[in-house]
Formats: structure tokens, sequence, C-alpha cells
């Protein structure tokens, strides 16, 4: 992504009440759309709502019979809350349900994977082809000792080997845990650890703008503290030379040449853990977010083919990376779950120069668009004239997700990349909900910029106050989801109890979500972000604790809180107020320092864009810093002058504490 602009008014970032009130446009799905579309109308949309509001186990079981189970259920949902096992005594594997299933008919030489390296390089995999690697690789990760319930993690650029990886230990049973390429070595030592991972794959390095991300180096790195590491599988894909310990890191392709591609699928309780992901809390320890096999292939799948109106002529292109959710629910199960063609793409939307997406979309004739608030917001400021270059004619359905979309950057997707053709889905989910859960039905459902409408069939949730009653329309309070989904978390891995205090204590009997939103007199859905200490910039979830953690373990550092701030391109932007030790002196260069140190403790992501030191931190009588003073601060609300030298915010505290009292 593009260099945020210098911080300007608050008032075109995230949606805050204000322009979300004023918003009355309502869209409806364009007749063209919908009379091909899986859901055809509003009333049908209503009437499968209705009726899996009634019976939300037989809505979600009809679902899964889509897929193919090598042993069915016995009872479709066990629900001891806040823990959730869905289609217990089922028996299933995901890799087979991604490919092999499609090797039976004409599918298995359609393209799974269309891959388009930064450099300009491609590959496509049909399905058989994909078949053979998952299986060859499945094979390997047996000859390096990975068994049933092993854990691997995976760091690595978007090549199609991270599809491969991941399929490869769902075919055996293996948990996998991939760490997005962005973080630094600290951080991926930290997540291996946390999930006594046994193999790391990864890359000698990855494409971005033109330079070579040393991953390989990351890596040797973190794994300098990672007991558990016994061998790391090494895929080369810049070409640098990079070290390669004796006995421990061994080539992909060399391990390939000799694996067998008969491998055939491990059958899988239906609870079999799938995979760990890690993501922020409002704590300074990322949580490891377990999903399992069964509930979690229905849901991706299942929202895949309605949201999207998958059909077999499609090319969809998710643009998230395989590092976080997005990635690995719609950009490789929930599509290939669905035999259809998945778009993958390793690099920067600006490299060679700020048209590439729309090239790629024009090259492969990409049907279905699904990107993030942060990067229309940033292609609305590069100008038209780039999708303008481009015949985006092939795209017949866009979608969003990761933030709230301003709705005058949903009326530019629309117009612009769109046509005013193609219909809108703004979807929200989480890391936690492994799947979509509030969403319009893009041939159904009337779309409201800026909203992400209405829960998906079988979904029942809420916008509450604090002791979990409904609130009346257009008023405030927390989302939650009231009954348990098959796509959500099981726990967090290794921690029951934070999994409990941190998603069903809050508001007794529900699954509070972190989110602030109001539902408005239609019932629609207006999200409005994180009222939690999480971030959201540019898409990514990030604690404001971990960075006020990395920049405390800084020597010349006594002392930081770290806040969210409005940004017209990312959505938040980051702002760390600093109190130094007593020898350190302010100065342009220690700002510097500091954002760096950041970078390294937990990844250039979460550098902070501004770092204003002060004397004091505002602090409440009772020694709590007072974060809504800073965040008015940090976006422009309270005016303090330049921020190179010390500061002294505790005037300000001390009013805004009269005020208070
Ligand atoms: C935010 C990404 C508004 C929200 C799939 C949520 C959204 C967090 C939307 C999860 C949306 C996601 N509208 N906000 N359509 N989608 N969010 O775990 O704050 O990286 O809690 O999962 O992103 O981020 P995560």
């Amino acid at each position: 992504m593009a260099r945020k602009p210098a911080a300007k008014s608050p008032s075109t970032s995230t949606p805050d009440i204000e322009s979300i009130l004023k918003e009355k446009r309502v869209l409806k799905p364009p007749a063209e759309f919908a009379k091909k579309a899986h859901i055809r109308s509003f009333a049908e949309h209503k009437k499968i709502s209705k009726a899996a509001q009634r019976n939300p186990q037989a809505y979600w079981a009809r679902a899964a019979k889509e897929l193919d189970w090598f042993k069915s259920w016995k009872k479709v949902l066990d629900w001891k809350p806040p823990f959730a096992k869905w289609f217990v005594g089922g028996k299933i594997n995901i890799s087979h349900n991604c490919l092999d299933r499609h090797l039976e008919g004409w599918r298995r030489n359609k393209a799974a994977i269309l891959w388009e390296g930064e450099p300009g390089d491609r590959r496509t995999y049909t399905y058989q082809e994909l078949h053979r690697e998952v299986c060859k690789f499945a094979n390997v990760l047996k000859e390096s000792g990975v068994k049933k319930g092993d854990r691997v993690a995976v760091y690595m650029p978007m090549i199609p080997e991270l599809p491969i990886a991941l399929l490869a230990c769902a075919r055996i049973g293996a948990v996998h845990s991939v760490v997005f390429g962005g973080f630094s070595a600290d951080a991926l030592r930290d997540r291996i650890n946390d999930a006594k991972a046994k193999v790391l794959i990864t890359s000698d390095g990855g494409w971005r703008r033109g330079t070579a991300v040393p991953l390989k180096q990351m890596a040797d790195d973190a794994m300098k503290g990672t007991p558990t590491i016994t061998r790391a599988l090494v895929v080369k894909r810049i070409g640098e030379p990079v070290h390669m310990q004796e006995g421990r890191d061994y080539w992909w392709h060399e391990a390939m040449e000799d694996a067998s591609a008969v491998c055939p699928p491990e059958k899988l309780d239906s609870e079999h853990p799938l995979f760990i992901l890690y993501t922020s809390g409002s704590t300074g320890k990322p949580k490891g977010v377990l999903h399992t096999t069964g509930g979690y292939l229905t849901h991706v799948a299942h929202t895949a083919r309605l949201i999207f109106d998958l059909k077999d002529e499609d090319t969809f292109w998710c643009t998230a990376d395989i590092g976080w959710v997005t990635g690995h629910s719609y950009v490789v199960y929930g599509l290939l779950a669905n035999g259809a063609t998945s778009v993958m793409y390793e690099g920067a939307p600006n490299h060679p120069a700020n048209d590439r997406f729309w090239d790629i979309i024009e090259r492969h004739r990409v049907t279905i668009l699904y990107t993030a608030p942060t990067a229309i917001r940033t292609f609305m400021k590069w100008g038209d004239e780039w999708p303008n270059k481009h015949d985006l004619s092939s795209l017949r359905l866009l979608g969003t997700v990761g933030e709230p979309i301003n709705p005058e950057a949903w009326m530019w997707y629309h117009r612009v990349i769109g046509k005013k053709r193609c219909p809108i889905v703004d979807t929200w989910w989480q890391t936690e909900t492994g799947g979509i859960l509030i969403t319009p039905l893009p041939g159904a459902v009337p779309a409201k910029p800026g909203s992400c409408t209405l829960p998906f069939p079988g979904i029942d949730a809420d916008v509450v106050t604090k002791d979990g009653k409904s609130v009346p329309p257009n008023a405030g309070g927390f989302l939650v989801l009231k009954r348990p989904w098959p796509g959500m978390l099981r726990t967090i891995y290794g921690d029951d109890a934070r999994y409990k205090q941190q998603y069903w204590s809050e508001i007794p009997g529900m699954y509070f979500a972190g989110d602030g939103a109001r539902r408005d007199k239609d019932g629609y859905f207006w999200v409005l972000g994180r009222i939690d200490d999480v971030m959201n910039v540019a898409g990514h979830r990030l604690s404001t604790m971990e960075i006020e953690s990395a920049l405390v373990s800084h020597p010349d550092v006594a002392e930081a809180a770290v806040v969210g701030r409005p940004d017209d391109m990312k959505g938040t932007a980051i702002a760390a107020f600093v109190t130094l030790e007593g020898s350190s002196k302010a100065s342009e260069n220690l700002k510097k320092v500091l954002r760096d140190h950041v970078a390294k403790e937990i990844g250039p992501i979460a550098k902070p864009d501004e770092i204003r030191f002060t004397d004091s931190l505002p602090k409440t009588r009772s020694g709590k810093i007072m974060r809504r003073l800073l965040r008015d601060i940090a976006s422009g609300k309270a005016t303090v002058g330049d921020t190179t030298t010390l500061e002294d915010y505790s005037i300000l505290a001390r009013l805004r504490e009269s005020d208070e009292v």
C-alpha cells in the first residue's frame, strides 16, 4: 500500500455516526444480476432467513450436506456454552473436499489457482495439478516427522506453495499456523513457541514493490529461539543465497523431487483442529484463534457460494494475503471447496505502476473482486485515470471486508470500478468468526452504502447494551452474536479461560465481538468500529497494548500510551505518546529509532505514524491512562503545538478530569 498522506480531518475516514446517520441512499440489486443469482429476491432472502431463524441447525445441516463426508454426523450441534462442537461424530477431510472430489468430473482440468508474481511471472494450477502437488507435499511433511495434530508454522509470501502447504497439512491432519510475512522475527518466534510448532515452512524471500523481502533471514533469527522446530522447508522464490542449516533446513524443490504423489486423505473428526491464527486482542499477547474442520468448511464453503454468488464460470479474486483470515477462508478453503477459480497475486498494488490491480483484472477477466476499504480509499486517491485505462467489463460483483467503509468510498467503488453495474457486498466478520456473518446477498438485499446490511441466514446478531438488552433503532451499542455458528472459533489455543473471558463474559450469554454498531429502522447493521483496545489499521488488527509494550522495551522509553486516530487512507493511524527515561532526549532521530524498534518487535505494519514525547501522560486519579483524551489530542480535537519536543498534557488532563467529576 502507498504511504499515507498527511493526516486530514477525520470526517471522511471511518464512518462516524454523523456521516452514516445522514446516509439515505438505497441501491437495489441490478435486475440483470438478480435474474441469474443463486438467491434472486429480497422476498426469497427473507423466507430463507426466517426458516433458518426457526431452525438454524437444520439450515446448517443442509449446507454441510453439500460437502463430501466419509461418515455422516450423529448430532449437528453440541453446545455447552461457550464451547461448541459441530457435526459431532462426522468424519471429513478438507483437502479431499477442496481437491479430490473435483477430479471426478470435468473440473479436474479447470484452473484452481491463477497465480501472478510481482515481477510478472505466472503459474496456473488446475485442480489435478494442485492435487498432485498437495499429495506430494503431504508426503514431504510426513517424512519430516509431522503427525496428525502436530503444529506446522508457515511464514511465506503469496506464492502457490502457500496454499499447497495449507492443504497438505489439512490432508494429514496437521494444524497450520500461518504468520503473515510482514511480521518480524520476534513476532514469528513468539507465535511458533505458543503453538509449539514442529516444522516451519518458509521461503528465501518474496517480492514486494520491486524489493526482495528476506524472509529466510528473519526465519533464521526467529529459529534461534524456537526449541520445538526440528525442520525448516524452504521454497526458492527469489534465488538469492541464504543460510541453510545442515540437518535442519531443506529446500522445498529438493524434498519434492522424490516424494510420492499418492497420499490418501486422513479421515478426520469434524472437530479435529484445522488451524491456529494469531490475532491481536486487548492485551499485549496475541491470541491463537483455533478453528476446526467440519463446521469451518461448511461455513466458508456455503457463505462463499451465496455471498459471492459463485458459478463455475467465475474468476474470483480476493486480494487479501493468506497471512490473514480473509485469505484462509476466501482465497483458499471457501473457494476451492466450491471448485472455483481463485486468483492470487504476490505483490504490491502499485508495482510497477498504480494500475496493477486493474491490469490483472483485465488480463484474467476477473468477474468478482473482494478487497478492503483501505485499498479502495488508496485507489480513490491515486485517481480514476488508473482504472479507466483498463477494460473492467468482466467484473460482475464487488466485495469489501476488514473495516467500516465510508459511503464516499463505497460510491466510488460502485461508480468507477463497478460502472454502476455490479452489486457490492460489504461483509462483516472476524478472525474469530471464521467466515462472513453479516452481509447482503448480492441478488437479493438492497444495499445502503456504509452498511453491511443484514445477518446471513442462520446467524443471530444484535446490538445490545452492557446488560444484554437490545437497543432501539439507531442507538449505538455492542455488536453481539446470540447463538453459535459453525465457523466460530472453538477456543484460544491452550487457553480456554481466556477464550471464555474475552468473548463470552463481557455480555452474559452472548459472544461479544469487540465492535460498536447500530441498527437502523430496517434492521440494517452499521458497524462503527472497535470499542476495545484493538485498532484496525489499514484493515489489520493491532492491539494498542502490544505496541505499548514494544515501545517500553526500548531503553529510552519510560512509559507509552498508544491510541488510534482517524485517517483518511488507513481508517485508523497509530499515535504514540511517549515519556522518556531521565537522561534521554526527545529528538526527530529518536522518533525514527522508536518507529524502527516497533517494526523490529512486531512488524512494519505496527510502526506508529506519529510519536509525541511528553513529560507526563494524562491519568485518572486511580492511575489509568486517559485514552479518550489522548485520542482527542491525536485526532486534533484538542490542539497542542509542535510535537518534537516534550509536551505537558497534564494540564489538559486536569481540565478533563474536572469535567468528568
Ligand atoms: C472489522 C477480518 C466494518 C471489525 C475479516 C472486526 C469490519 C474486525 C468489517 C475483524 C465490515 C471487518 N465493516 N468493520 N464489513 N469487516 N471489520 O479479525 O472491527 O482481521 O471486529 O477479520 O474488522 O478483523 P479481522
